[in-house]
């Protein structure tokens, strides 16, 4: 029977190698998680849900004629996720870790309670998604994990195993990084008929996109980050012969 198992790091010193290349990855996380804060986030917050629908932003015609408690659970998770994505890059930047542990501890409270809170909101949200099915266990299973691997990474620094808190960290960023990824997915697949010479028609390239995102927005990080975690040699998950 194939099972998953949980290998043993090696020296954790192996992780925190920088090098002009994780300089340039960890620049570019952290810009375009800043850029889709200012871009997705944020115009949530400068009208109400109605007006914004009038605009046609993001999805606020979804939500615009929502129960308050799903819309008060959309604002809930947009602000834990957008805390999430701006402040986890930080959490990776080796120089803050080592010359101001106090303050990594306490941007790692402040990411962990917007995860929890931001996932908290995705799980109220996911039945009301436009793309049914696909969205409700898509963003459902998401929210879940975010959920489980911020708790591993914080049970894992009570436990003083810092290997392993970073193996947790690497995954469940990977997770918040959805954030970015799916709005870079979208207009991809959007456009994809147009590259294949397909006829295109905006509501219908609309909903095939819409469909493939709720999974296609966080698997490949997921096997991102367990690349990442295993060229650390941090603690990563193999499945054995
Ligand atoms: C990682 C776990 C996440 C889960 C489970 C999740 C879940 C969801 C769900 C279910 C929706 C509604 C989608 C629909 O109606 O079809 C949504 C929308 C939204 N989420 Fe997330 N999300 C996550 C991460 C983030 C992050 C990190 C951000 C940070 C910016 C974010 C910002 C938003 C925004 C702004 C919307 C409104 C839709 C839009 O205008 O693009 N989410 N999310």
């Amino acid at each position: 029977m194939t099972r998953l198992i949980e290998t043993s790091g090696t020296a954790p010193a192996v992780a925190g190698r920088g090098g002009a290349r994780s300089r340039i990855g960890w620049t570019f996380v952290q810009l375009t998680a800043l850029a889709i804060v200012a871009y997705s986030a944020s115009p949530y917050f400068t009208a109400s849900l109605s007006d914004l629908a009038g605009q046609d932003v993001g999805l606020a015609s979804t939500y615009a004629a929502a129960p308050p408690f799903v819309q008060a659970a959309l604002y809930v998770h947009i602000v834990g996720g957008a805390v999430a994505l701006a402040t986890g890059p930080l959490q990776f930047w080796r120089g803050l870790r080592s010359r101001a542990p106090r303050v990594h501890r306490w941007i790692g409270r402040v990411y962990l309670i917007a995860v929890a809170v931001g996932a908290l909101g995705g799980l109220t949200i996911a039945p009301s998604s436009s793309a049914g099915y696909v969205g409700l266990f898509g963003f459902g299973a998401l929210a879940a994990l975010w959920l489980v691997t911020g708790w591993r990474a914080y049970s894992a620094i009570r436990r003083r195993d810092v290997p392993s808190h970073q193996a947790w960290m690497i995954r469940n960023y990977a997770l918040t990084y959805s954030g970015v990824t799916l709005r870079i997915w979208l207009p991809l697949l959007l456009m994809a008929p147009l590259v294949f010479g397909q006829p295109w028609e905006f509501d219908s390239a609309f909903a095939n996109a819409y469909a493939a995102v709720p999974f296609l927005c966080w698997l490949p990080n997921l096997v991102f980050a367990e690349w990442l975690i295993r060229r650390r040699g941090l603690p990563s998950y193999r499945l054995p012969a």
